[in-house]
């Protein structure tokens, strides 16, 4: 999704802005702008393109101002274009606005300011909100009570940081699109995300739906905006967050991708570190539900695949994985004694919110694994687990689906009371997942890569647990490496799949000691079509053309196995001269529906 920021205080502003944007890039970056208040007039730069090539043409530092907003775009409505990159004005560039999100009855709202005479300059929709604020204000209502207004009026989901140039003022909404409050000494910042101002402050204040922050040079104002869009002054508690500002720097790395990987050695112990009693209840709560789904999308989807195989194996409890935006479609299961576990990286996903919000209306209680504390997923949820993981920058989640699969794991063997051996269990991964992320097994793998750059298709085969981990490393690879990769359970492969294997088709065979014997013959099956096999196990096979040796952990293959195909994603994504940190098309987090 896109980015905003806002900045209001004592120190410069284009820098705060311009390092803000290059933390939020990850949320969008087809296009970028940004706009300075100075003197009660304002400049404006926007471009198509990323952060740094739209920075090397227009300068974004070369104004002196103490207020500033940024934006970097992952288009919704609108084309790929400058007029429609933000920010975006009304008439008389006094309101200024940066938006993320989408506006579902912006064309009925545009339609009735034309008429009132408003001169649109963009296809988008967050620029009807510019000039309905001018309009409010027309019609004699001050700023806050325009934005307050404003935001009752449009119907689908904003983040936005609103700025009027005339009273040097800025304005943040937060309606279900992340919005966070950062404090500080010398001034206050308005971001999609903490690690856009964590340079500056770890000083929090989380924002809830239809909260409204007021900011000038003198301090900050909470108000909560009731469905008359009445405003109700409130008071929030200021959280200090332990995230470390280089956490979410990529230092010598490359990549923030390559960094994530490499950081799963501690991301698996910080995860397994969980309050007892918070486990007991998500135990309890197991033990006492009819039903049990997993809702969930894109990469955590795949660990609740994986966690639903654990739930059965671990302690024979049958659960339903669901992805996020089809779980609408299963809503007559549920009621008051359903139970939903909500995963999620960023907590802000839509189709998660939604399906969550679905459940509650109809009495389901919500448990969840969440990365990013304070996220809209926390606040939703009757109580919920962290995953510990610090800030995930790369498009392409790696550390939080290894911290994902640990808390299951940890869940399903506290229910079935044999949490100290499942905590040993993890405790014994790190050294594992050092190996295989050791310079020799990287270098290894690079080598695969380089053979497997050129293809247009590969597949990959795995059962039982290696089945889901197998769908997460064919997702690592299309979506960085564009490379159509495809999974299958192995059993699945003489039902179709197999006619695709001849001369030169390269599978990736992920196989352990459980289900040796079955994939190791569909291995042998595709060898036999002249097919390429890439063998992902603890042991040799004749039937190998590529062997990558991964110890045997049980149920902790899921984490063990994805470690080289996280790698080999990447590699192929480097080697094929594709950024693995921004893949086309896509973002981290997708707040629209
Ligand atoms: C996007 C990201 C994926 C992520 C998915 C779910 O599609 O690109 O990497 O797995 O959203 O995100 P969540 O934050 O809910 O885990």
């Amino acid at each position: 999704m896109c980015g905003i920021i806002g900045f209001i205080g004592n120190k410069n502003a284009s820098e705060i802005i311009y390092n803000g944007l290059k933390h939020l890039e990850y949320r969008g970056y087809d296009s970028v702008g940004v706009a300075y208040i100075k003197s009660k007039d304002v400049v404006i730069k926007k471009d198509v393109g990323k952060l740094n090539e739209v920075n090397s043409k227009l300068n974004f530092l070369d104004v002196k101002s103490n207020i500033g907003l940024g934006h970097c775009r992952w288009a919704t409505t609108g084309a790929v274009t400058k007029e429609n990159a933000h920010p975006h004005t009304d008439c008389n560039n006094i309101i200024v606005v940066v938006h993320n999100g989408i506006i579902e009855n912006y064309l009925e709202l545009k339609n009735d300011l034309i008429k009132k005479g408003h001169n649109f300059r963009s296809d988008t929709d967050t620029e009807v909100f510019s000039h309905l604020i001018e309009q409010k204000m027309k019609e004699g209502k001050s700023f806050e009570e325009a934005c307050s207004i404003a935001s009752r009026i449009i119907q689908g989901t904003a983040a936005l940081v609103i700025a009027n140039t005339e009273e040097e003022k800025l304005i943040g909404i937060k309606i279900g699109s992340p919005l966070v409050l950062g404090v500080s000494d010398f001034g206050y910042f308005l971001a999609s995300d903490i690690p856009a101002f964590l340079n500056y402050t770890k000083k929090v204040i989380f924002l809830k739906d239809f909260e409204m922050v007021v900011l000038d040079k003198s301090g900050y104002r909470i108000y909560t905006i009731d469905e008359s869009a009445k405003m109700h002054e409130t008071e929030k508690k200021v959280y200090t967050i332990d995230w470390d500002a280089e956490q979410a720097e990529k230092g010598s790395f490359d990549h923030f991708m390559i960094k994530e990987i490499l950081e799963q050695v501690d991301a698996i112990s910080n995860a397994s570190i969980q309050d007892v009693k918070k486990l007991e209840k998500f135990s309890e709560k197991i033990l006492k539900s009819d039903k049990i789904f997993f809702v969930a999308s894109g990469t955590s989807y795949h660990a609740s695949l994986v966690g639903s195989y654990l739930m059965n194996k671990i302690c024979g409890i049958s659960t339903i994985p669901i992805i996020a935006s089809e779980f609408s479609h299963y809503i007559n299961s549920i009621n008051d004694k359903t139970l939903i576990i909500a995963i999620s990286q960023s907590g802000e996903t839509y189709d998660v919110l939604e399906a969550v919000r679905l459940a509650k209306n109809k009495g389901a209680k919500i448990f969840s694994i969440v990365n990013v504390n304070g996220s809209t997923l926390t606040w939703e949820s009757d109580d919920y687990l962290l995953m510990n993981c610090g800030p995930e920058i790369g498009v392409a989640a790696t550390k939080t689906y290894s911290a994902e699969i640990v808390l299951l794991e940890l869940i399903a063997c506290f229910v079935a009371k044999k949490f100290e051996e499942g905590k040993m269990k993890i405790n014994y991964l790190r050294n594992i997942i050092y190996n295989l992320t050791s310079e020799s097994s990287r270098n290894a793998i690079k080598d695969i890569a380089k053979f497997l750059r050129d293809k247009s298709n590969l597949f990959l085969i795995g059962r039982g647990l290696l089945y889901p981990t197998a769908m997460e490393g064919a997702l690592k690879i299309k979506e960085i490496s564009y490379i159509h990769a495809e999974a299958f359970a192995g059993g699945e492969l003489k039902h179709g799949t197999l006619s695709l294997i001849e001369d030169g088709v390269p599978v990736i065979a992920l196989i352990d000691e459980a289900t040796k014997d079955s994939t190791l013959s569909n291995a042998r099956e595709v060898k036999a079509r002249k097919g390429i096999v890439i063998g992902v196990s603890p042991f040799h096979d004749e039937a190998f053309d590529f062997w990558i040796k991964v110890p045997e952990c049980n149920n902790l293959n899921p984490i063990a196995f994805i470690i080289p195909l996280q790698l080999l994603a990447y590699y192929l994504a480097v080697l094929r001269g594709f950024d693995p940190d921004k893949p086309r098309n896509l973002s981290k987090s997708i707040t629209v529906k």
